[in-house]
């Protein structure tokens, strides 16, 4: 199927790597017009230019204010209008339970995860106002974000934050014509697992074979995510196909939160990357 986001602009955050590539090269196949916005430079011009005239790449920090309302205003400028803000960066820079955690490294992890969400909505949702045509919002959230994750304290916090600005969002921004959906993926093979772990750069893709033989087998679908998984799922969300669905976060995770709550796969993930490290 093609053009289903015919004539659409979105903004995608995080959107030079994994799960957020996955999704700007999904859109533009169709269709869309789409603005990256990440920290990867050398990734993100790559990709820009490999799309050329389809899409472009914006150096941008979410955890900056700043950053977040520029990139909004450089889909206006380069493409007329903004349709769609995929708030997709995220990650885990901090690897600590409760008992460990300290204020800055939470504080980093919130605003990457959170904040950074919270100003996507914000700035997204003014430029949707002011356009007076609604819009399309959609954040990765993760199954961390739906129950506690074992050591992994500060992600699974700031995520579950994640699910409160989309309730917040539908009251404030249903009116408008806006809508704010999450999707909650399984383990995904990208390279934020390898590196939330501390796994080198030139080992990633090996670390990522071996998760995935290892997890394969506990898996209710006997397979690993892959980044096309939930970028199929963000499209649904961002094309007219849903126009009726606000504040969801659909499980896009092969039945891992409905067959063991979740919990089976983050315990499998430290333990391979443990045993990885060994290697
Ligand atoms: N991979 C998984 O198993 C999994 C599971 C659940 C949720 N998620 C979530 O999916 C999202 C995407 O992760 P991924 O697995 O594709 O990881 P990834 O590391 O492949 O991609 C993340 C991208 O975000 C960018 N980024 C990081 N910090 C940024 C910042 N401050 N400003 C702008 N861009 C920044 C990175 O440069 C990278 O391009 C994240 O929100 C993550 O929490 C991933």
């Amino acid at each position: 199927m093609t053009g289903r986001l015919s004539g659409k602009v979105a903004v995608i955050t995080g959107g030079a790597s994994g799960i957020g590539l996955a999704a700007s090269e999904l859109f533009v196949s169709e269709g869309a017009k789409v603005v990256v916005a990440d920290i990867s430079d050398e990734a993100g011009e790559k990709l820009q230019a490999r799309c050329e005239g389809s899409l472009v790449f914006q150096h941008t920090d979410v955890t900056e204010e700043g950053d977040i309302a520029a990139v909004v205003e450089t889909a206006v400028r380069e493409f007329g209008k903004l349709d769609v803000m995929y708030n997709n960066a995220g990650g885990s820079p901090d690897v600590h339970n409760l008992f460990e955690l300290g204020s800055a490294a939470f504080d980093k992890t919130i605003a990457l995860n959170t904040r950074a969400v919270v100003m996507g909505h914000k700035h997204a949702g003014l430029q949707f106002r002011k356009q007076g045509t609604g819009g399309s919002i959609v954040t990765t959230v993760s199954a961390a974000g739906m129950q506690g994750n074992a050591g992994e304290a500060a992600y699974a916090i700031a995520k579950h934050g994640v699910v409160g600005i989309i309730q917040q969002a539908v009251h404030e921004f249903g009116p408008h014509g806006i809508r704010s959906n999450g999707i909650s993926p399984g383990t995904i093979l990208t390279p934020l697992i390898g590196r939330t772990f501390g796994v080198a750069e030139d080992r990633i893709k090996d670390f990522n074979d071996f998760l995935d033989e290892r997890s394969a087998s506990w898996s209710p679908m006997r397979r690993l995510g892959r980044p096309i998984d939930i970028a199929e799922a963000a499209l649904w969300f961002a094309s007219d196909a849903s126009t009726w669905v606000t504040g969801t976060v659909l499980p896009v995770d092969g039945g891992q939160t409905s067959a063991f709550g979740g919990r089976k796969f983050a315990d499998i993930v430290i333990e391979a990357a443990e045993e990885f490290a060994k290697k």
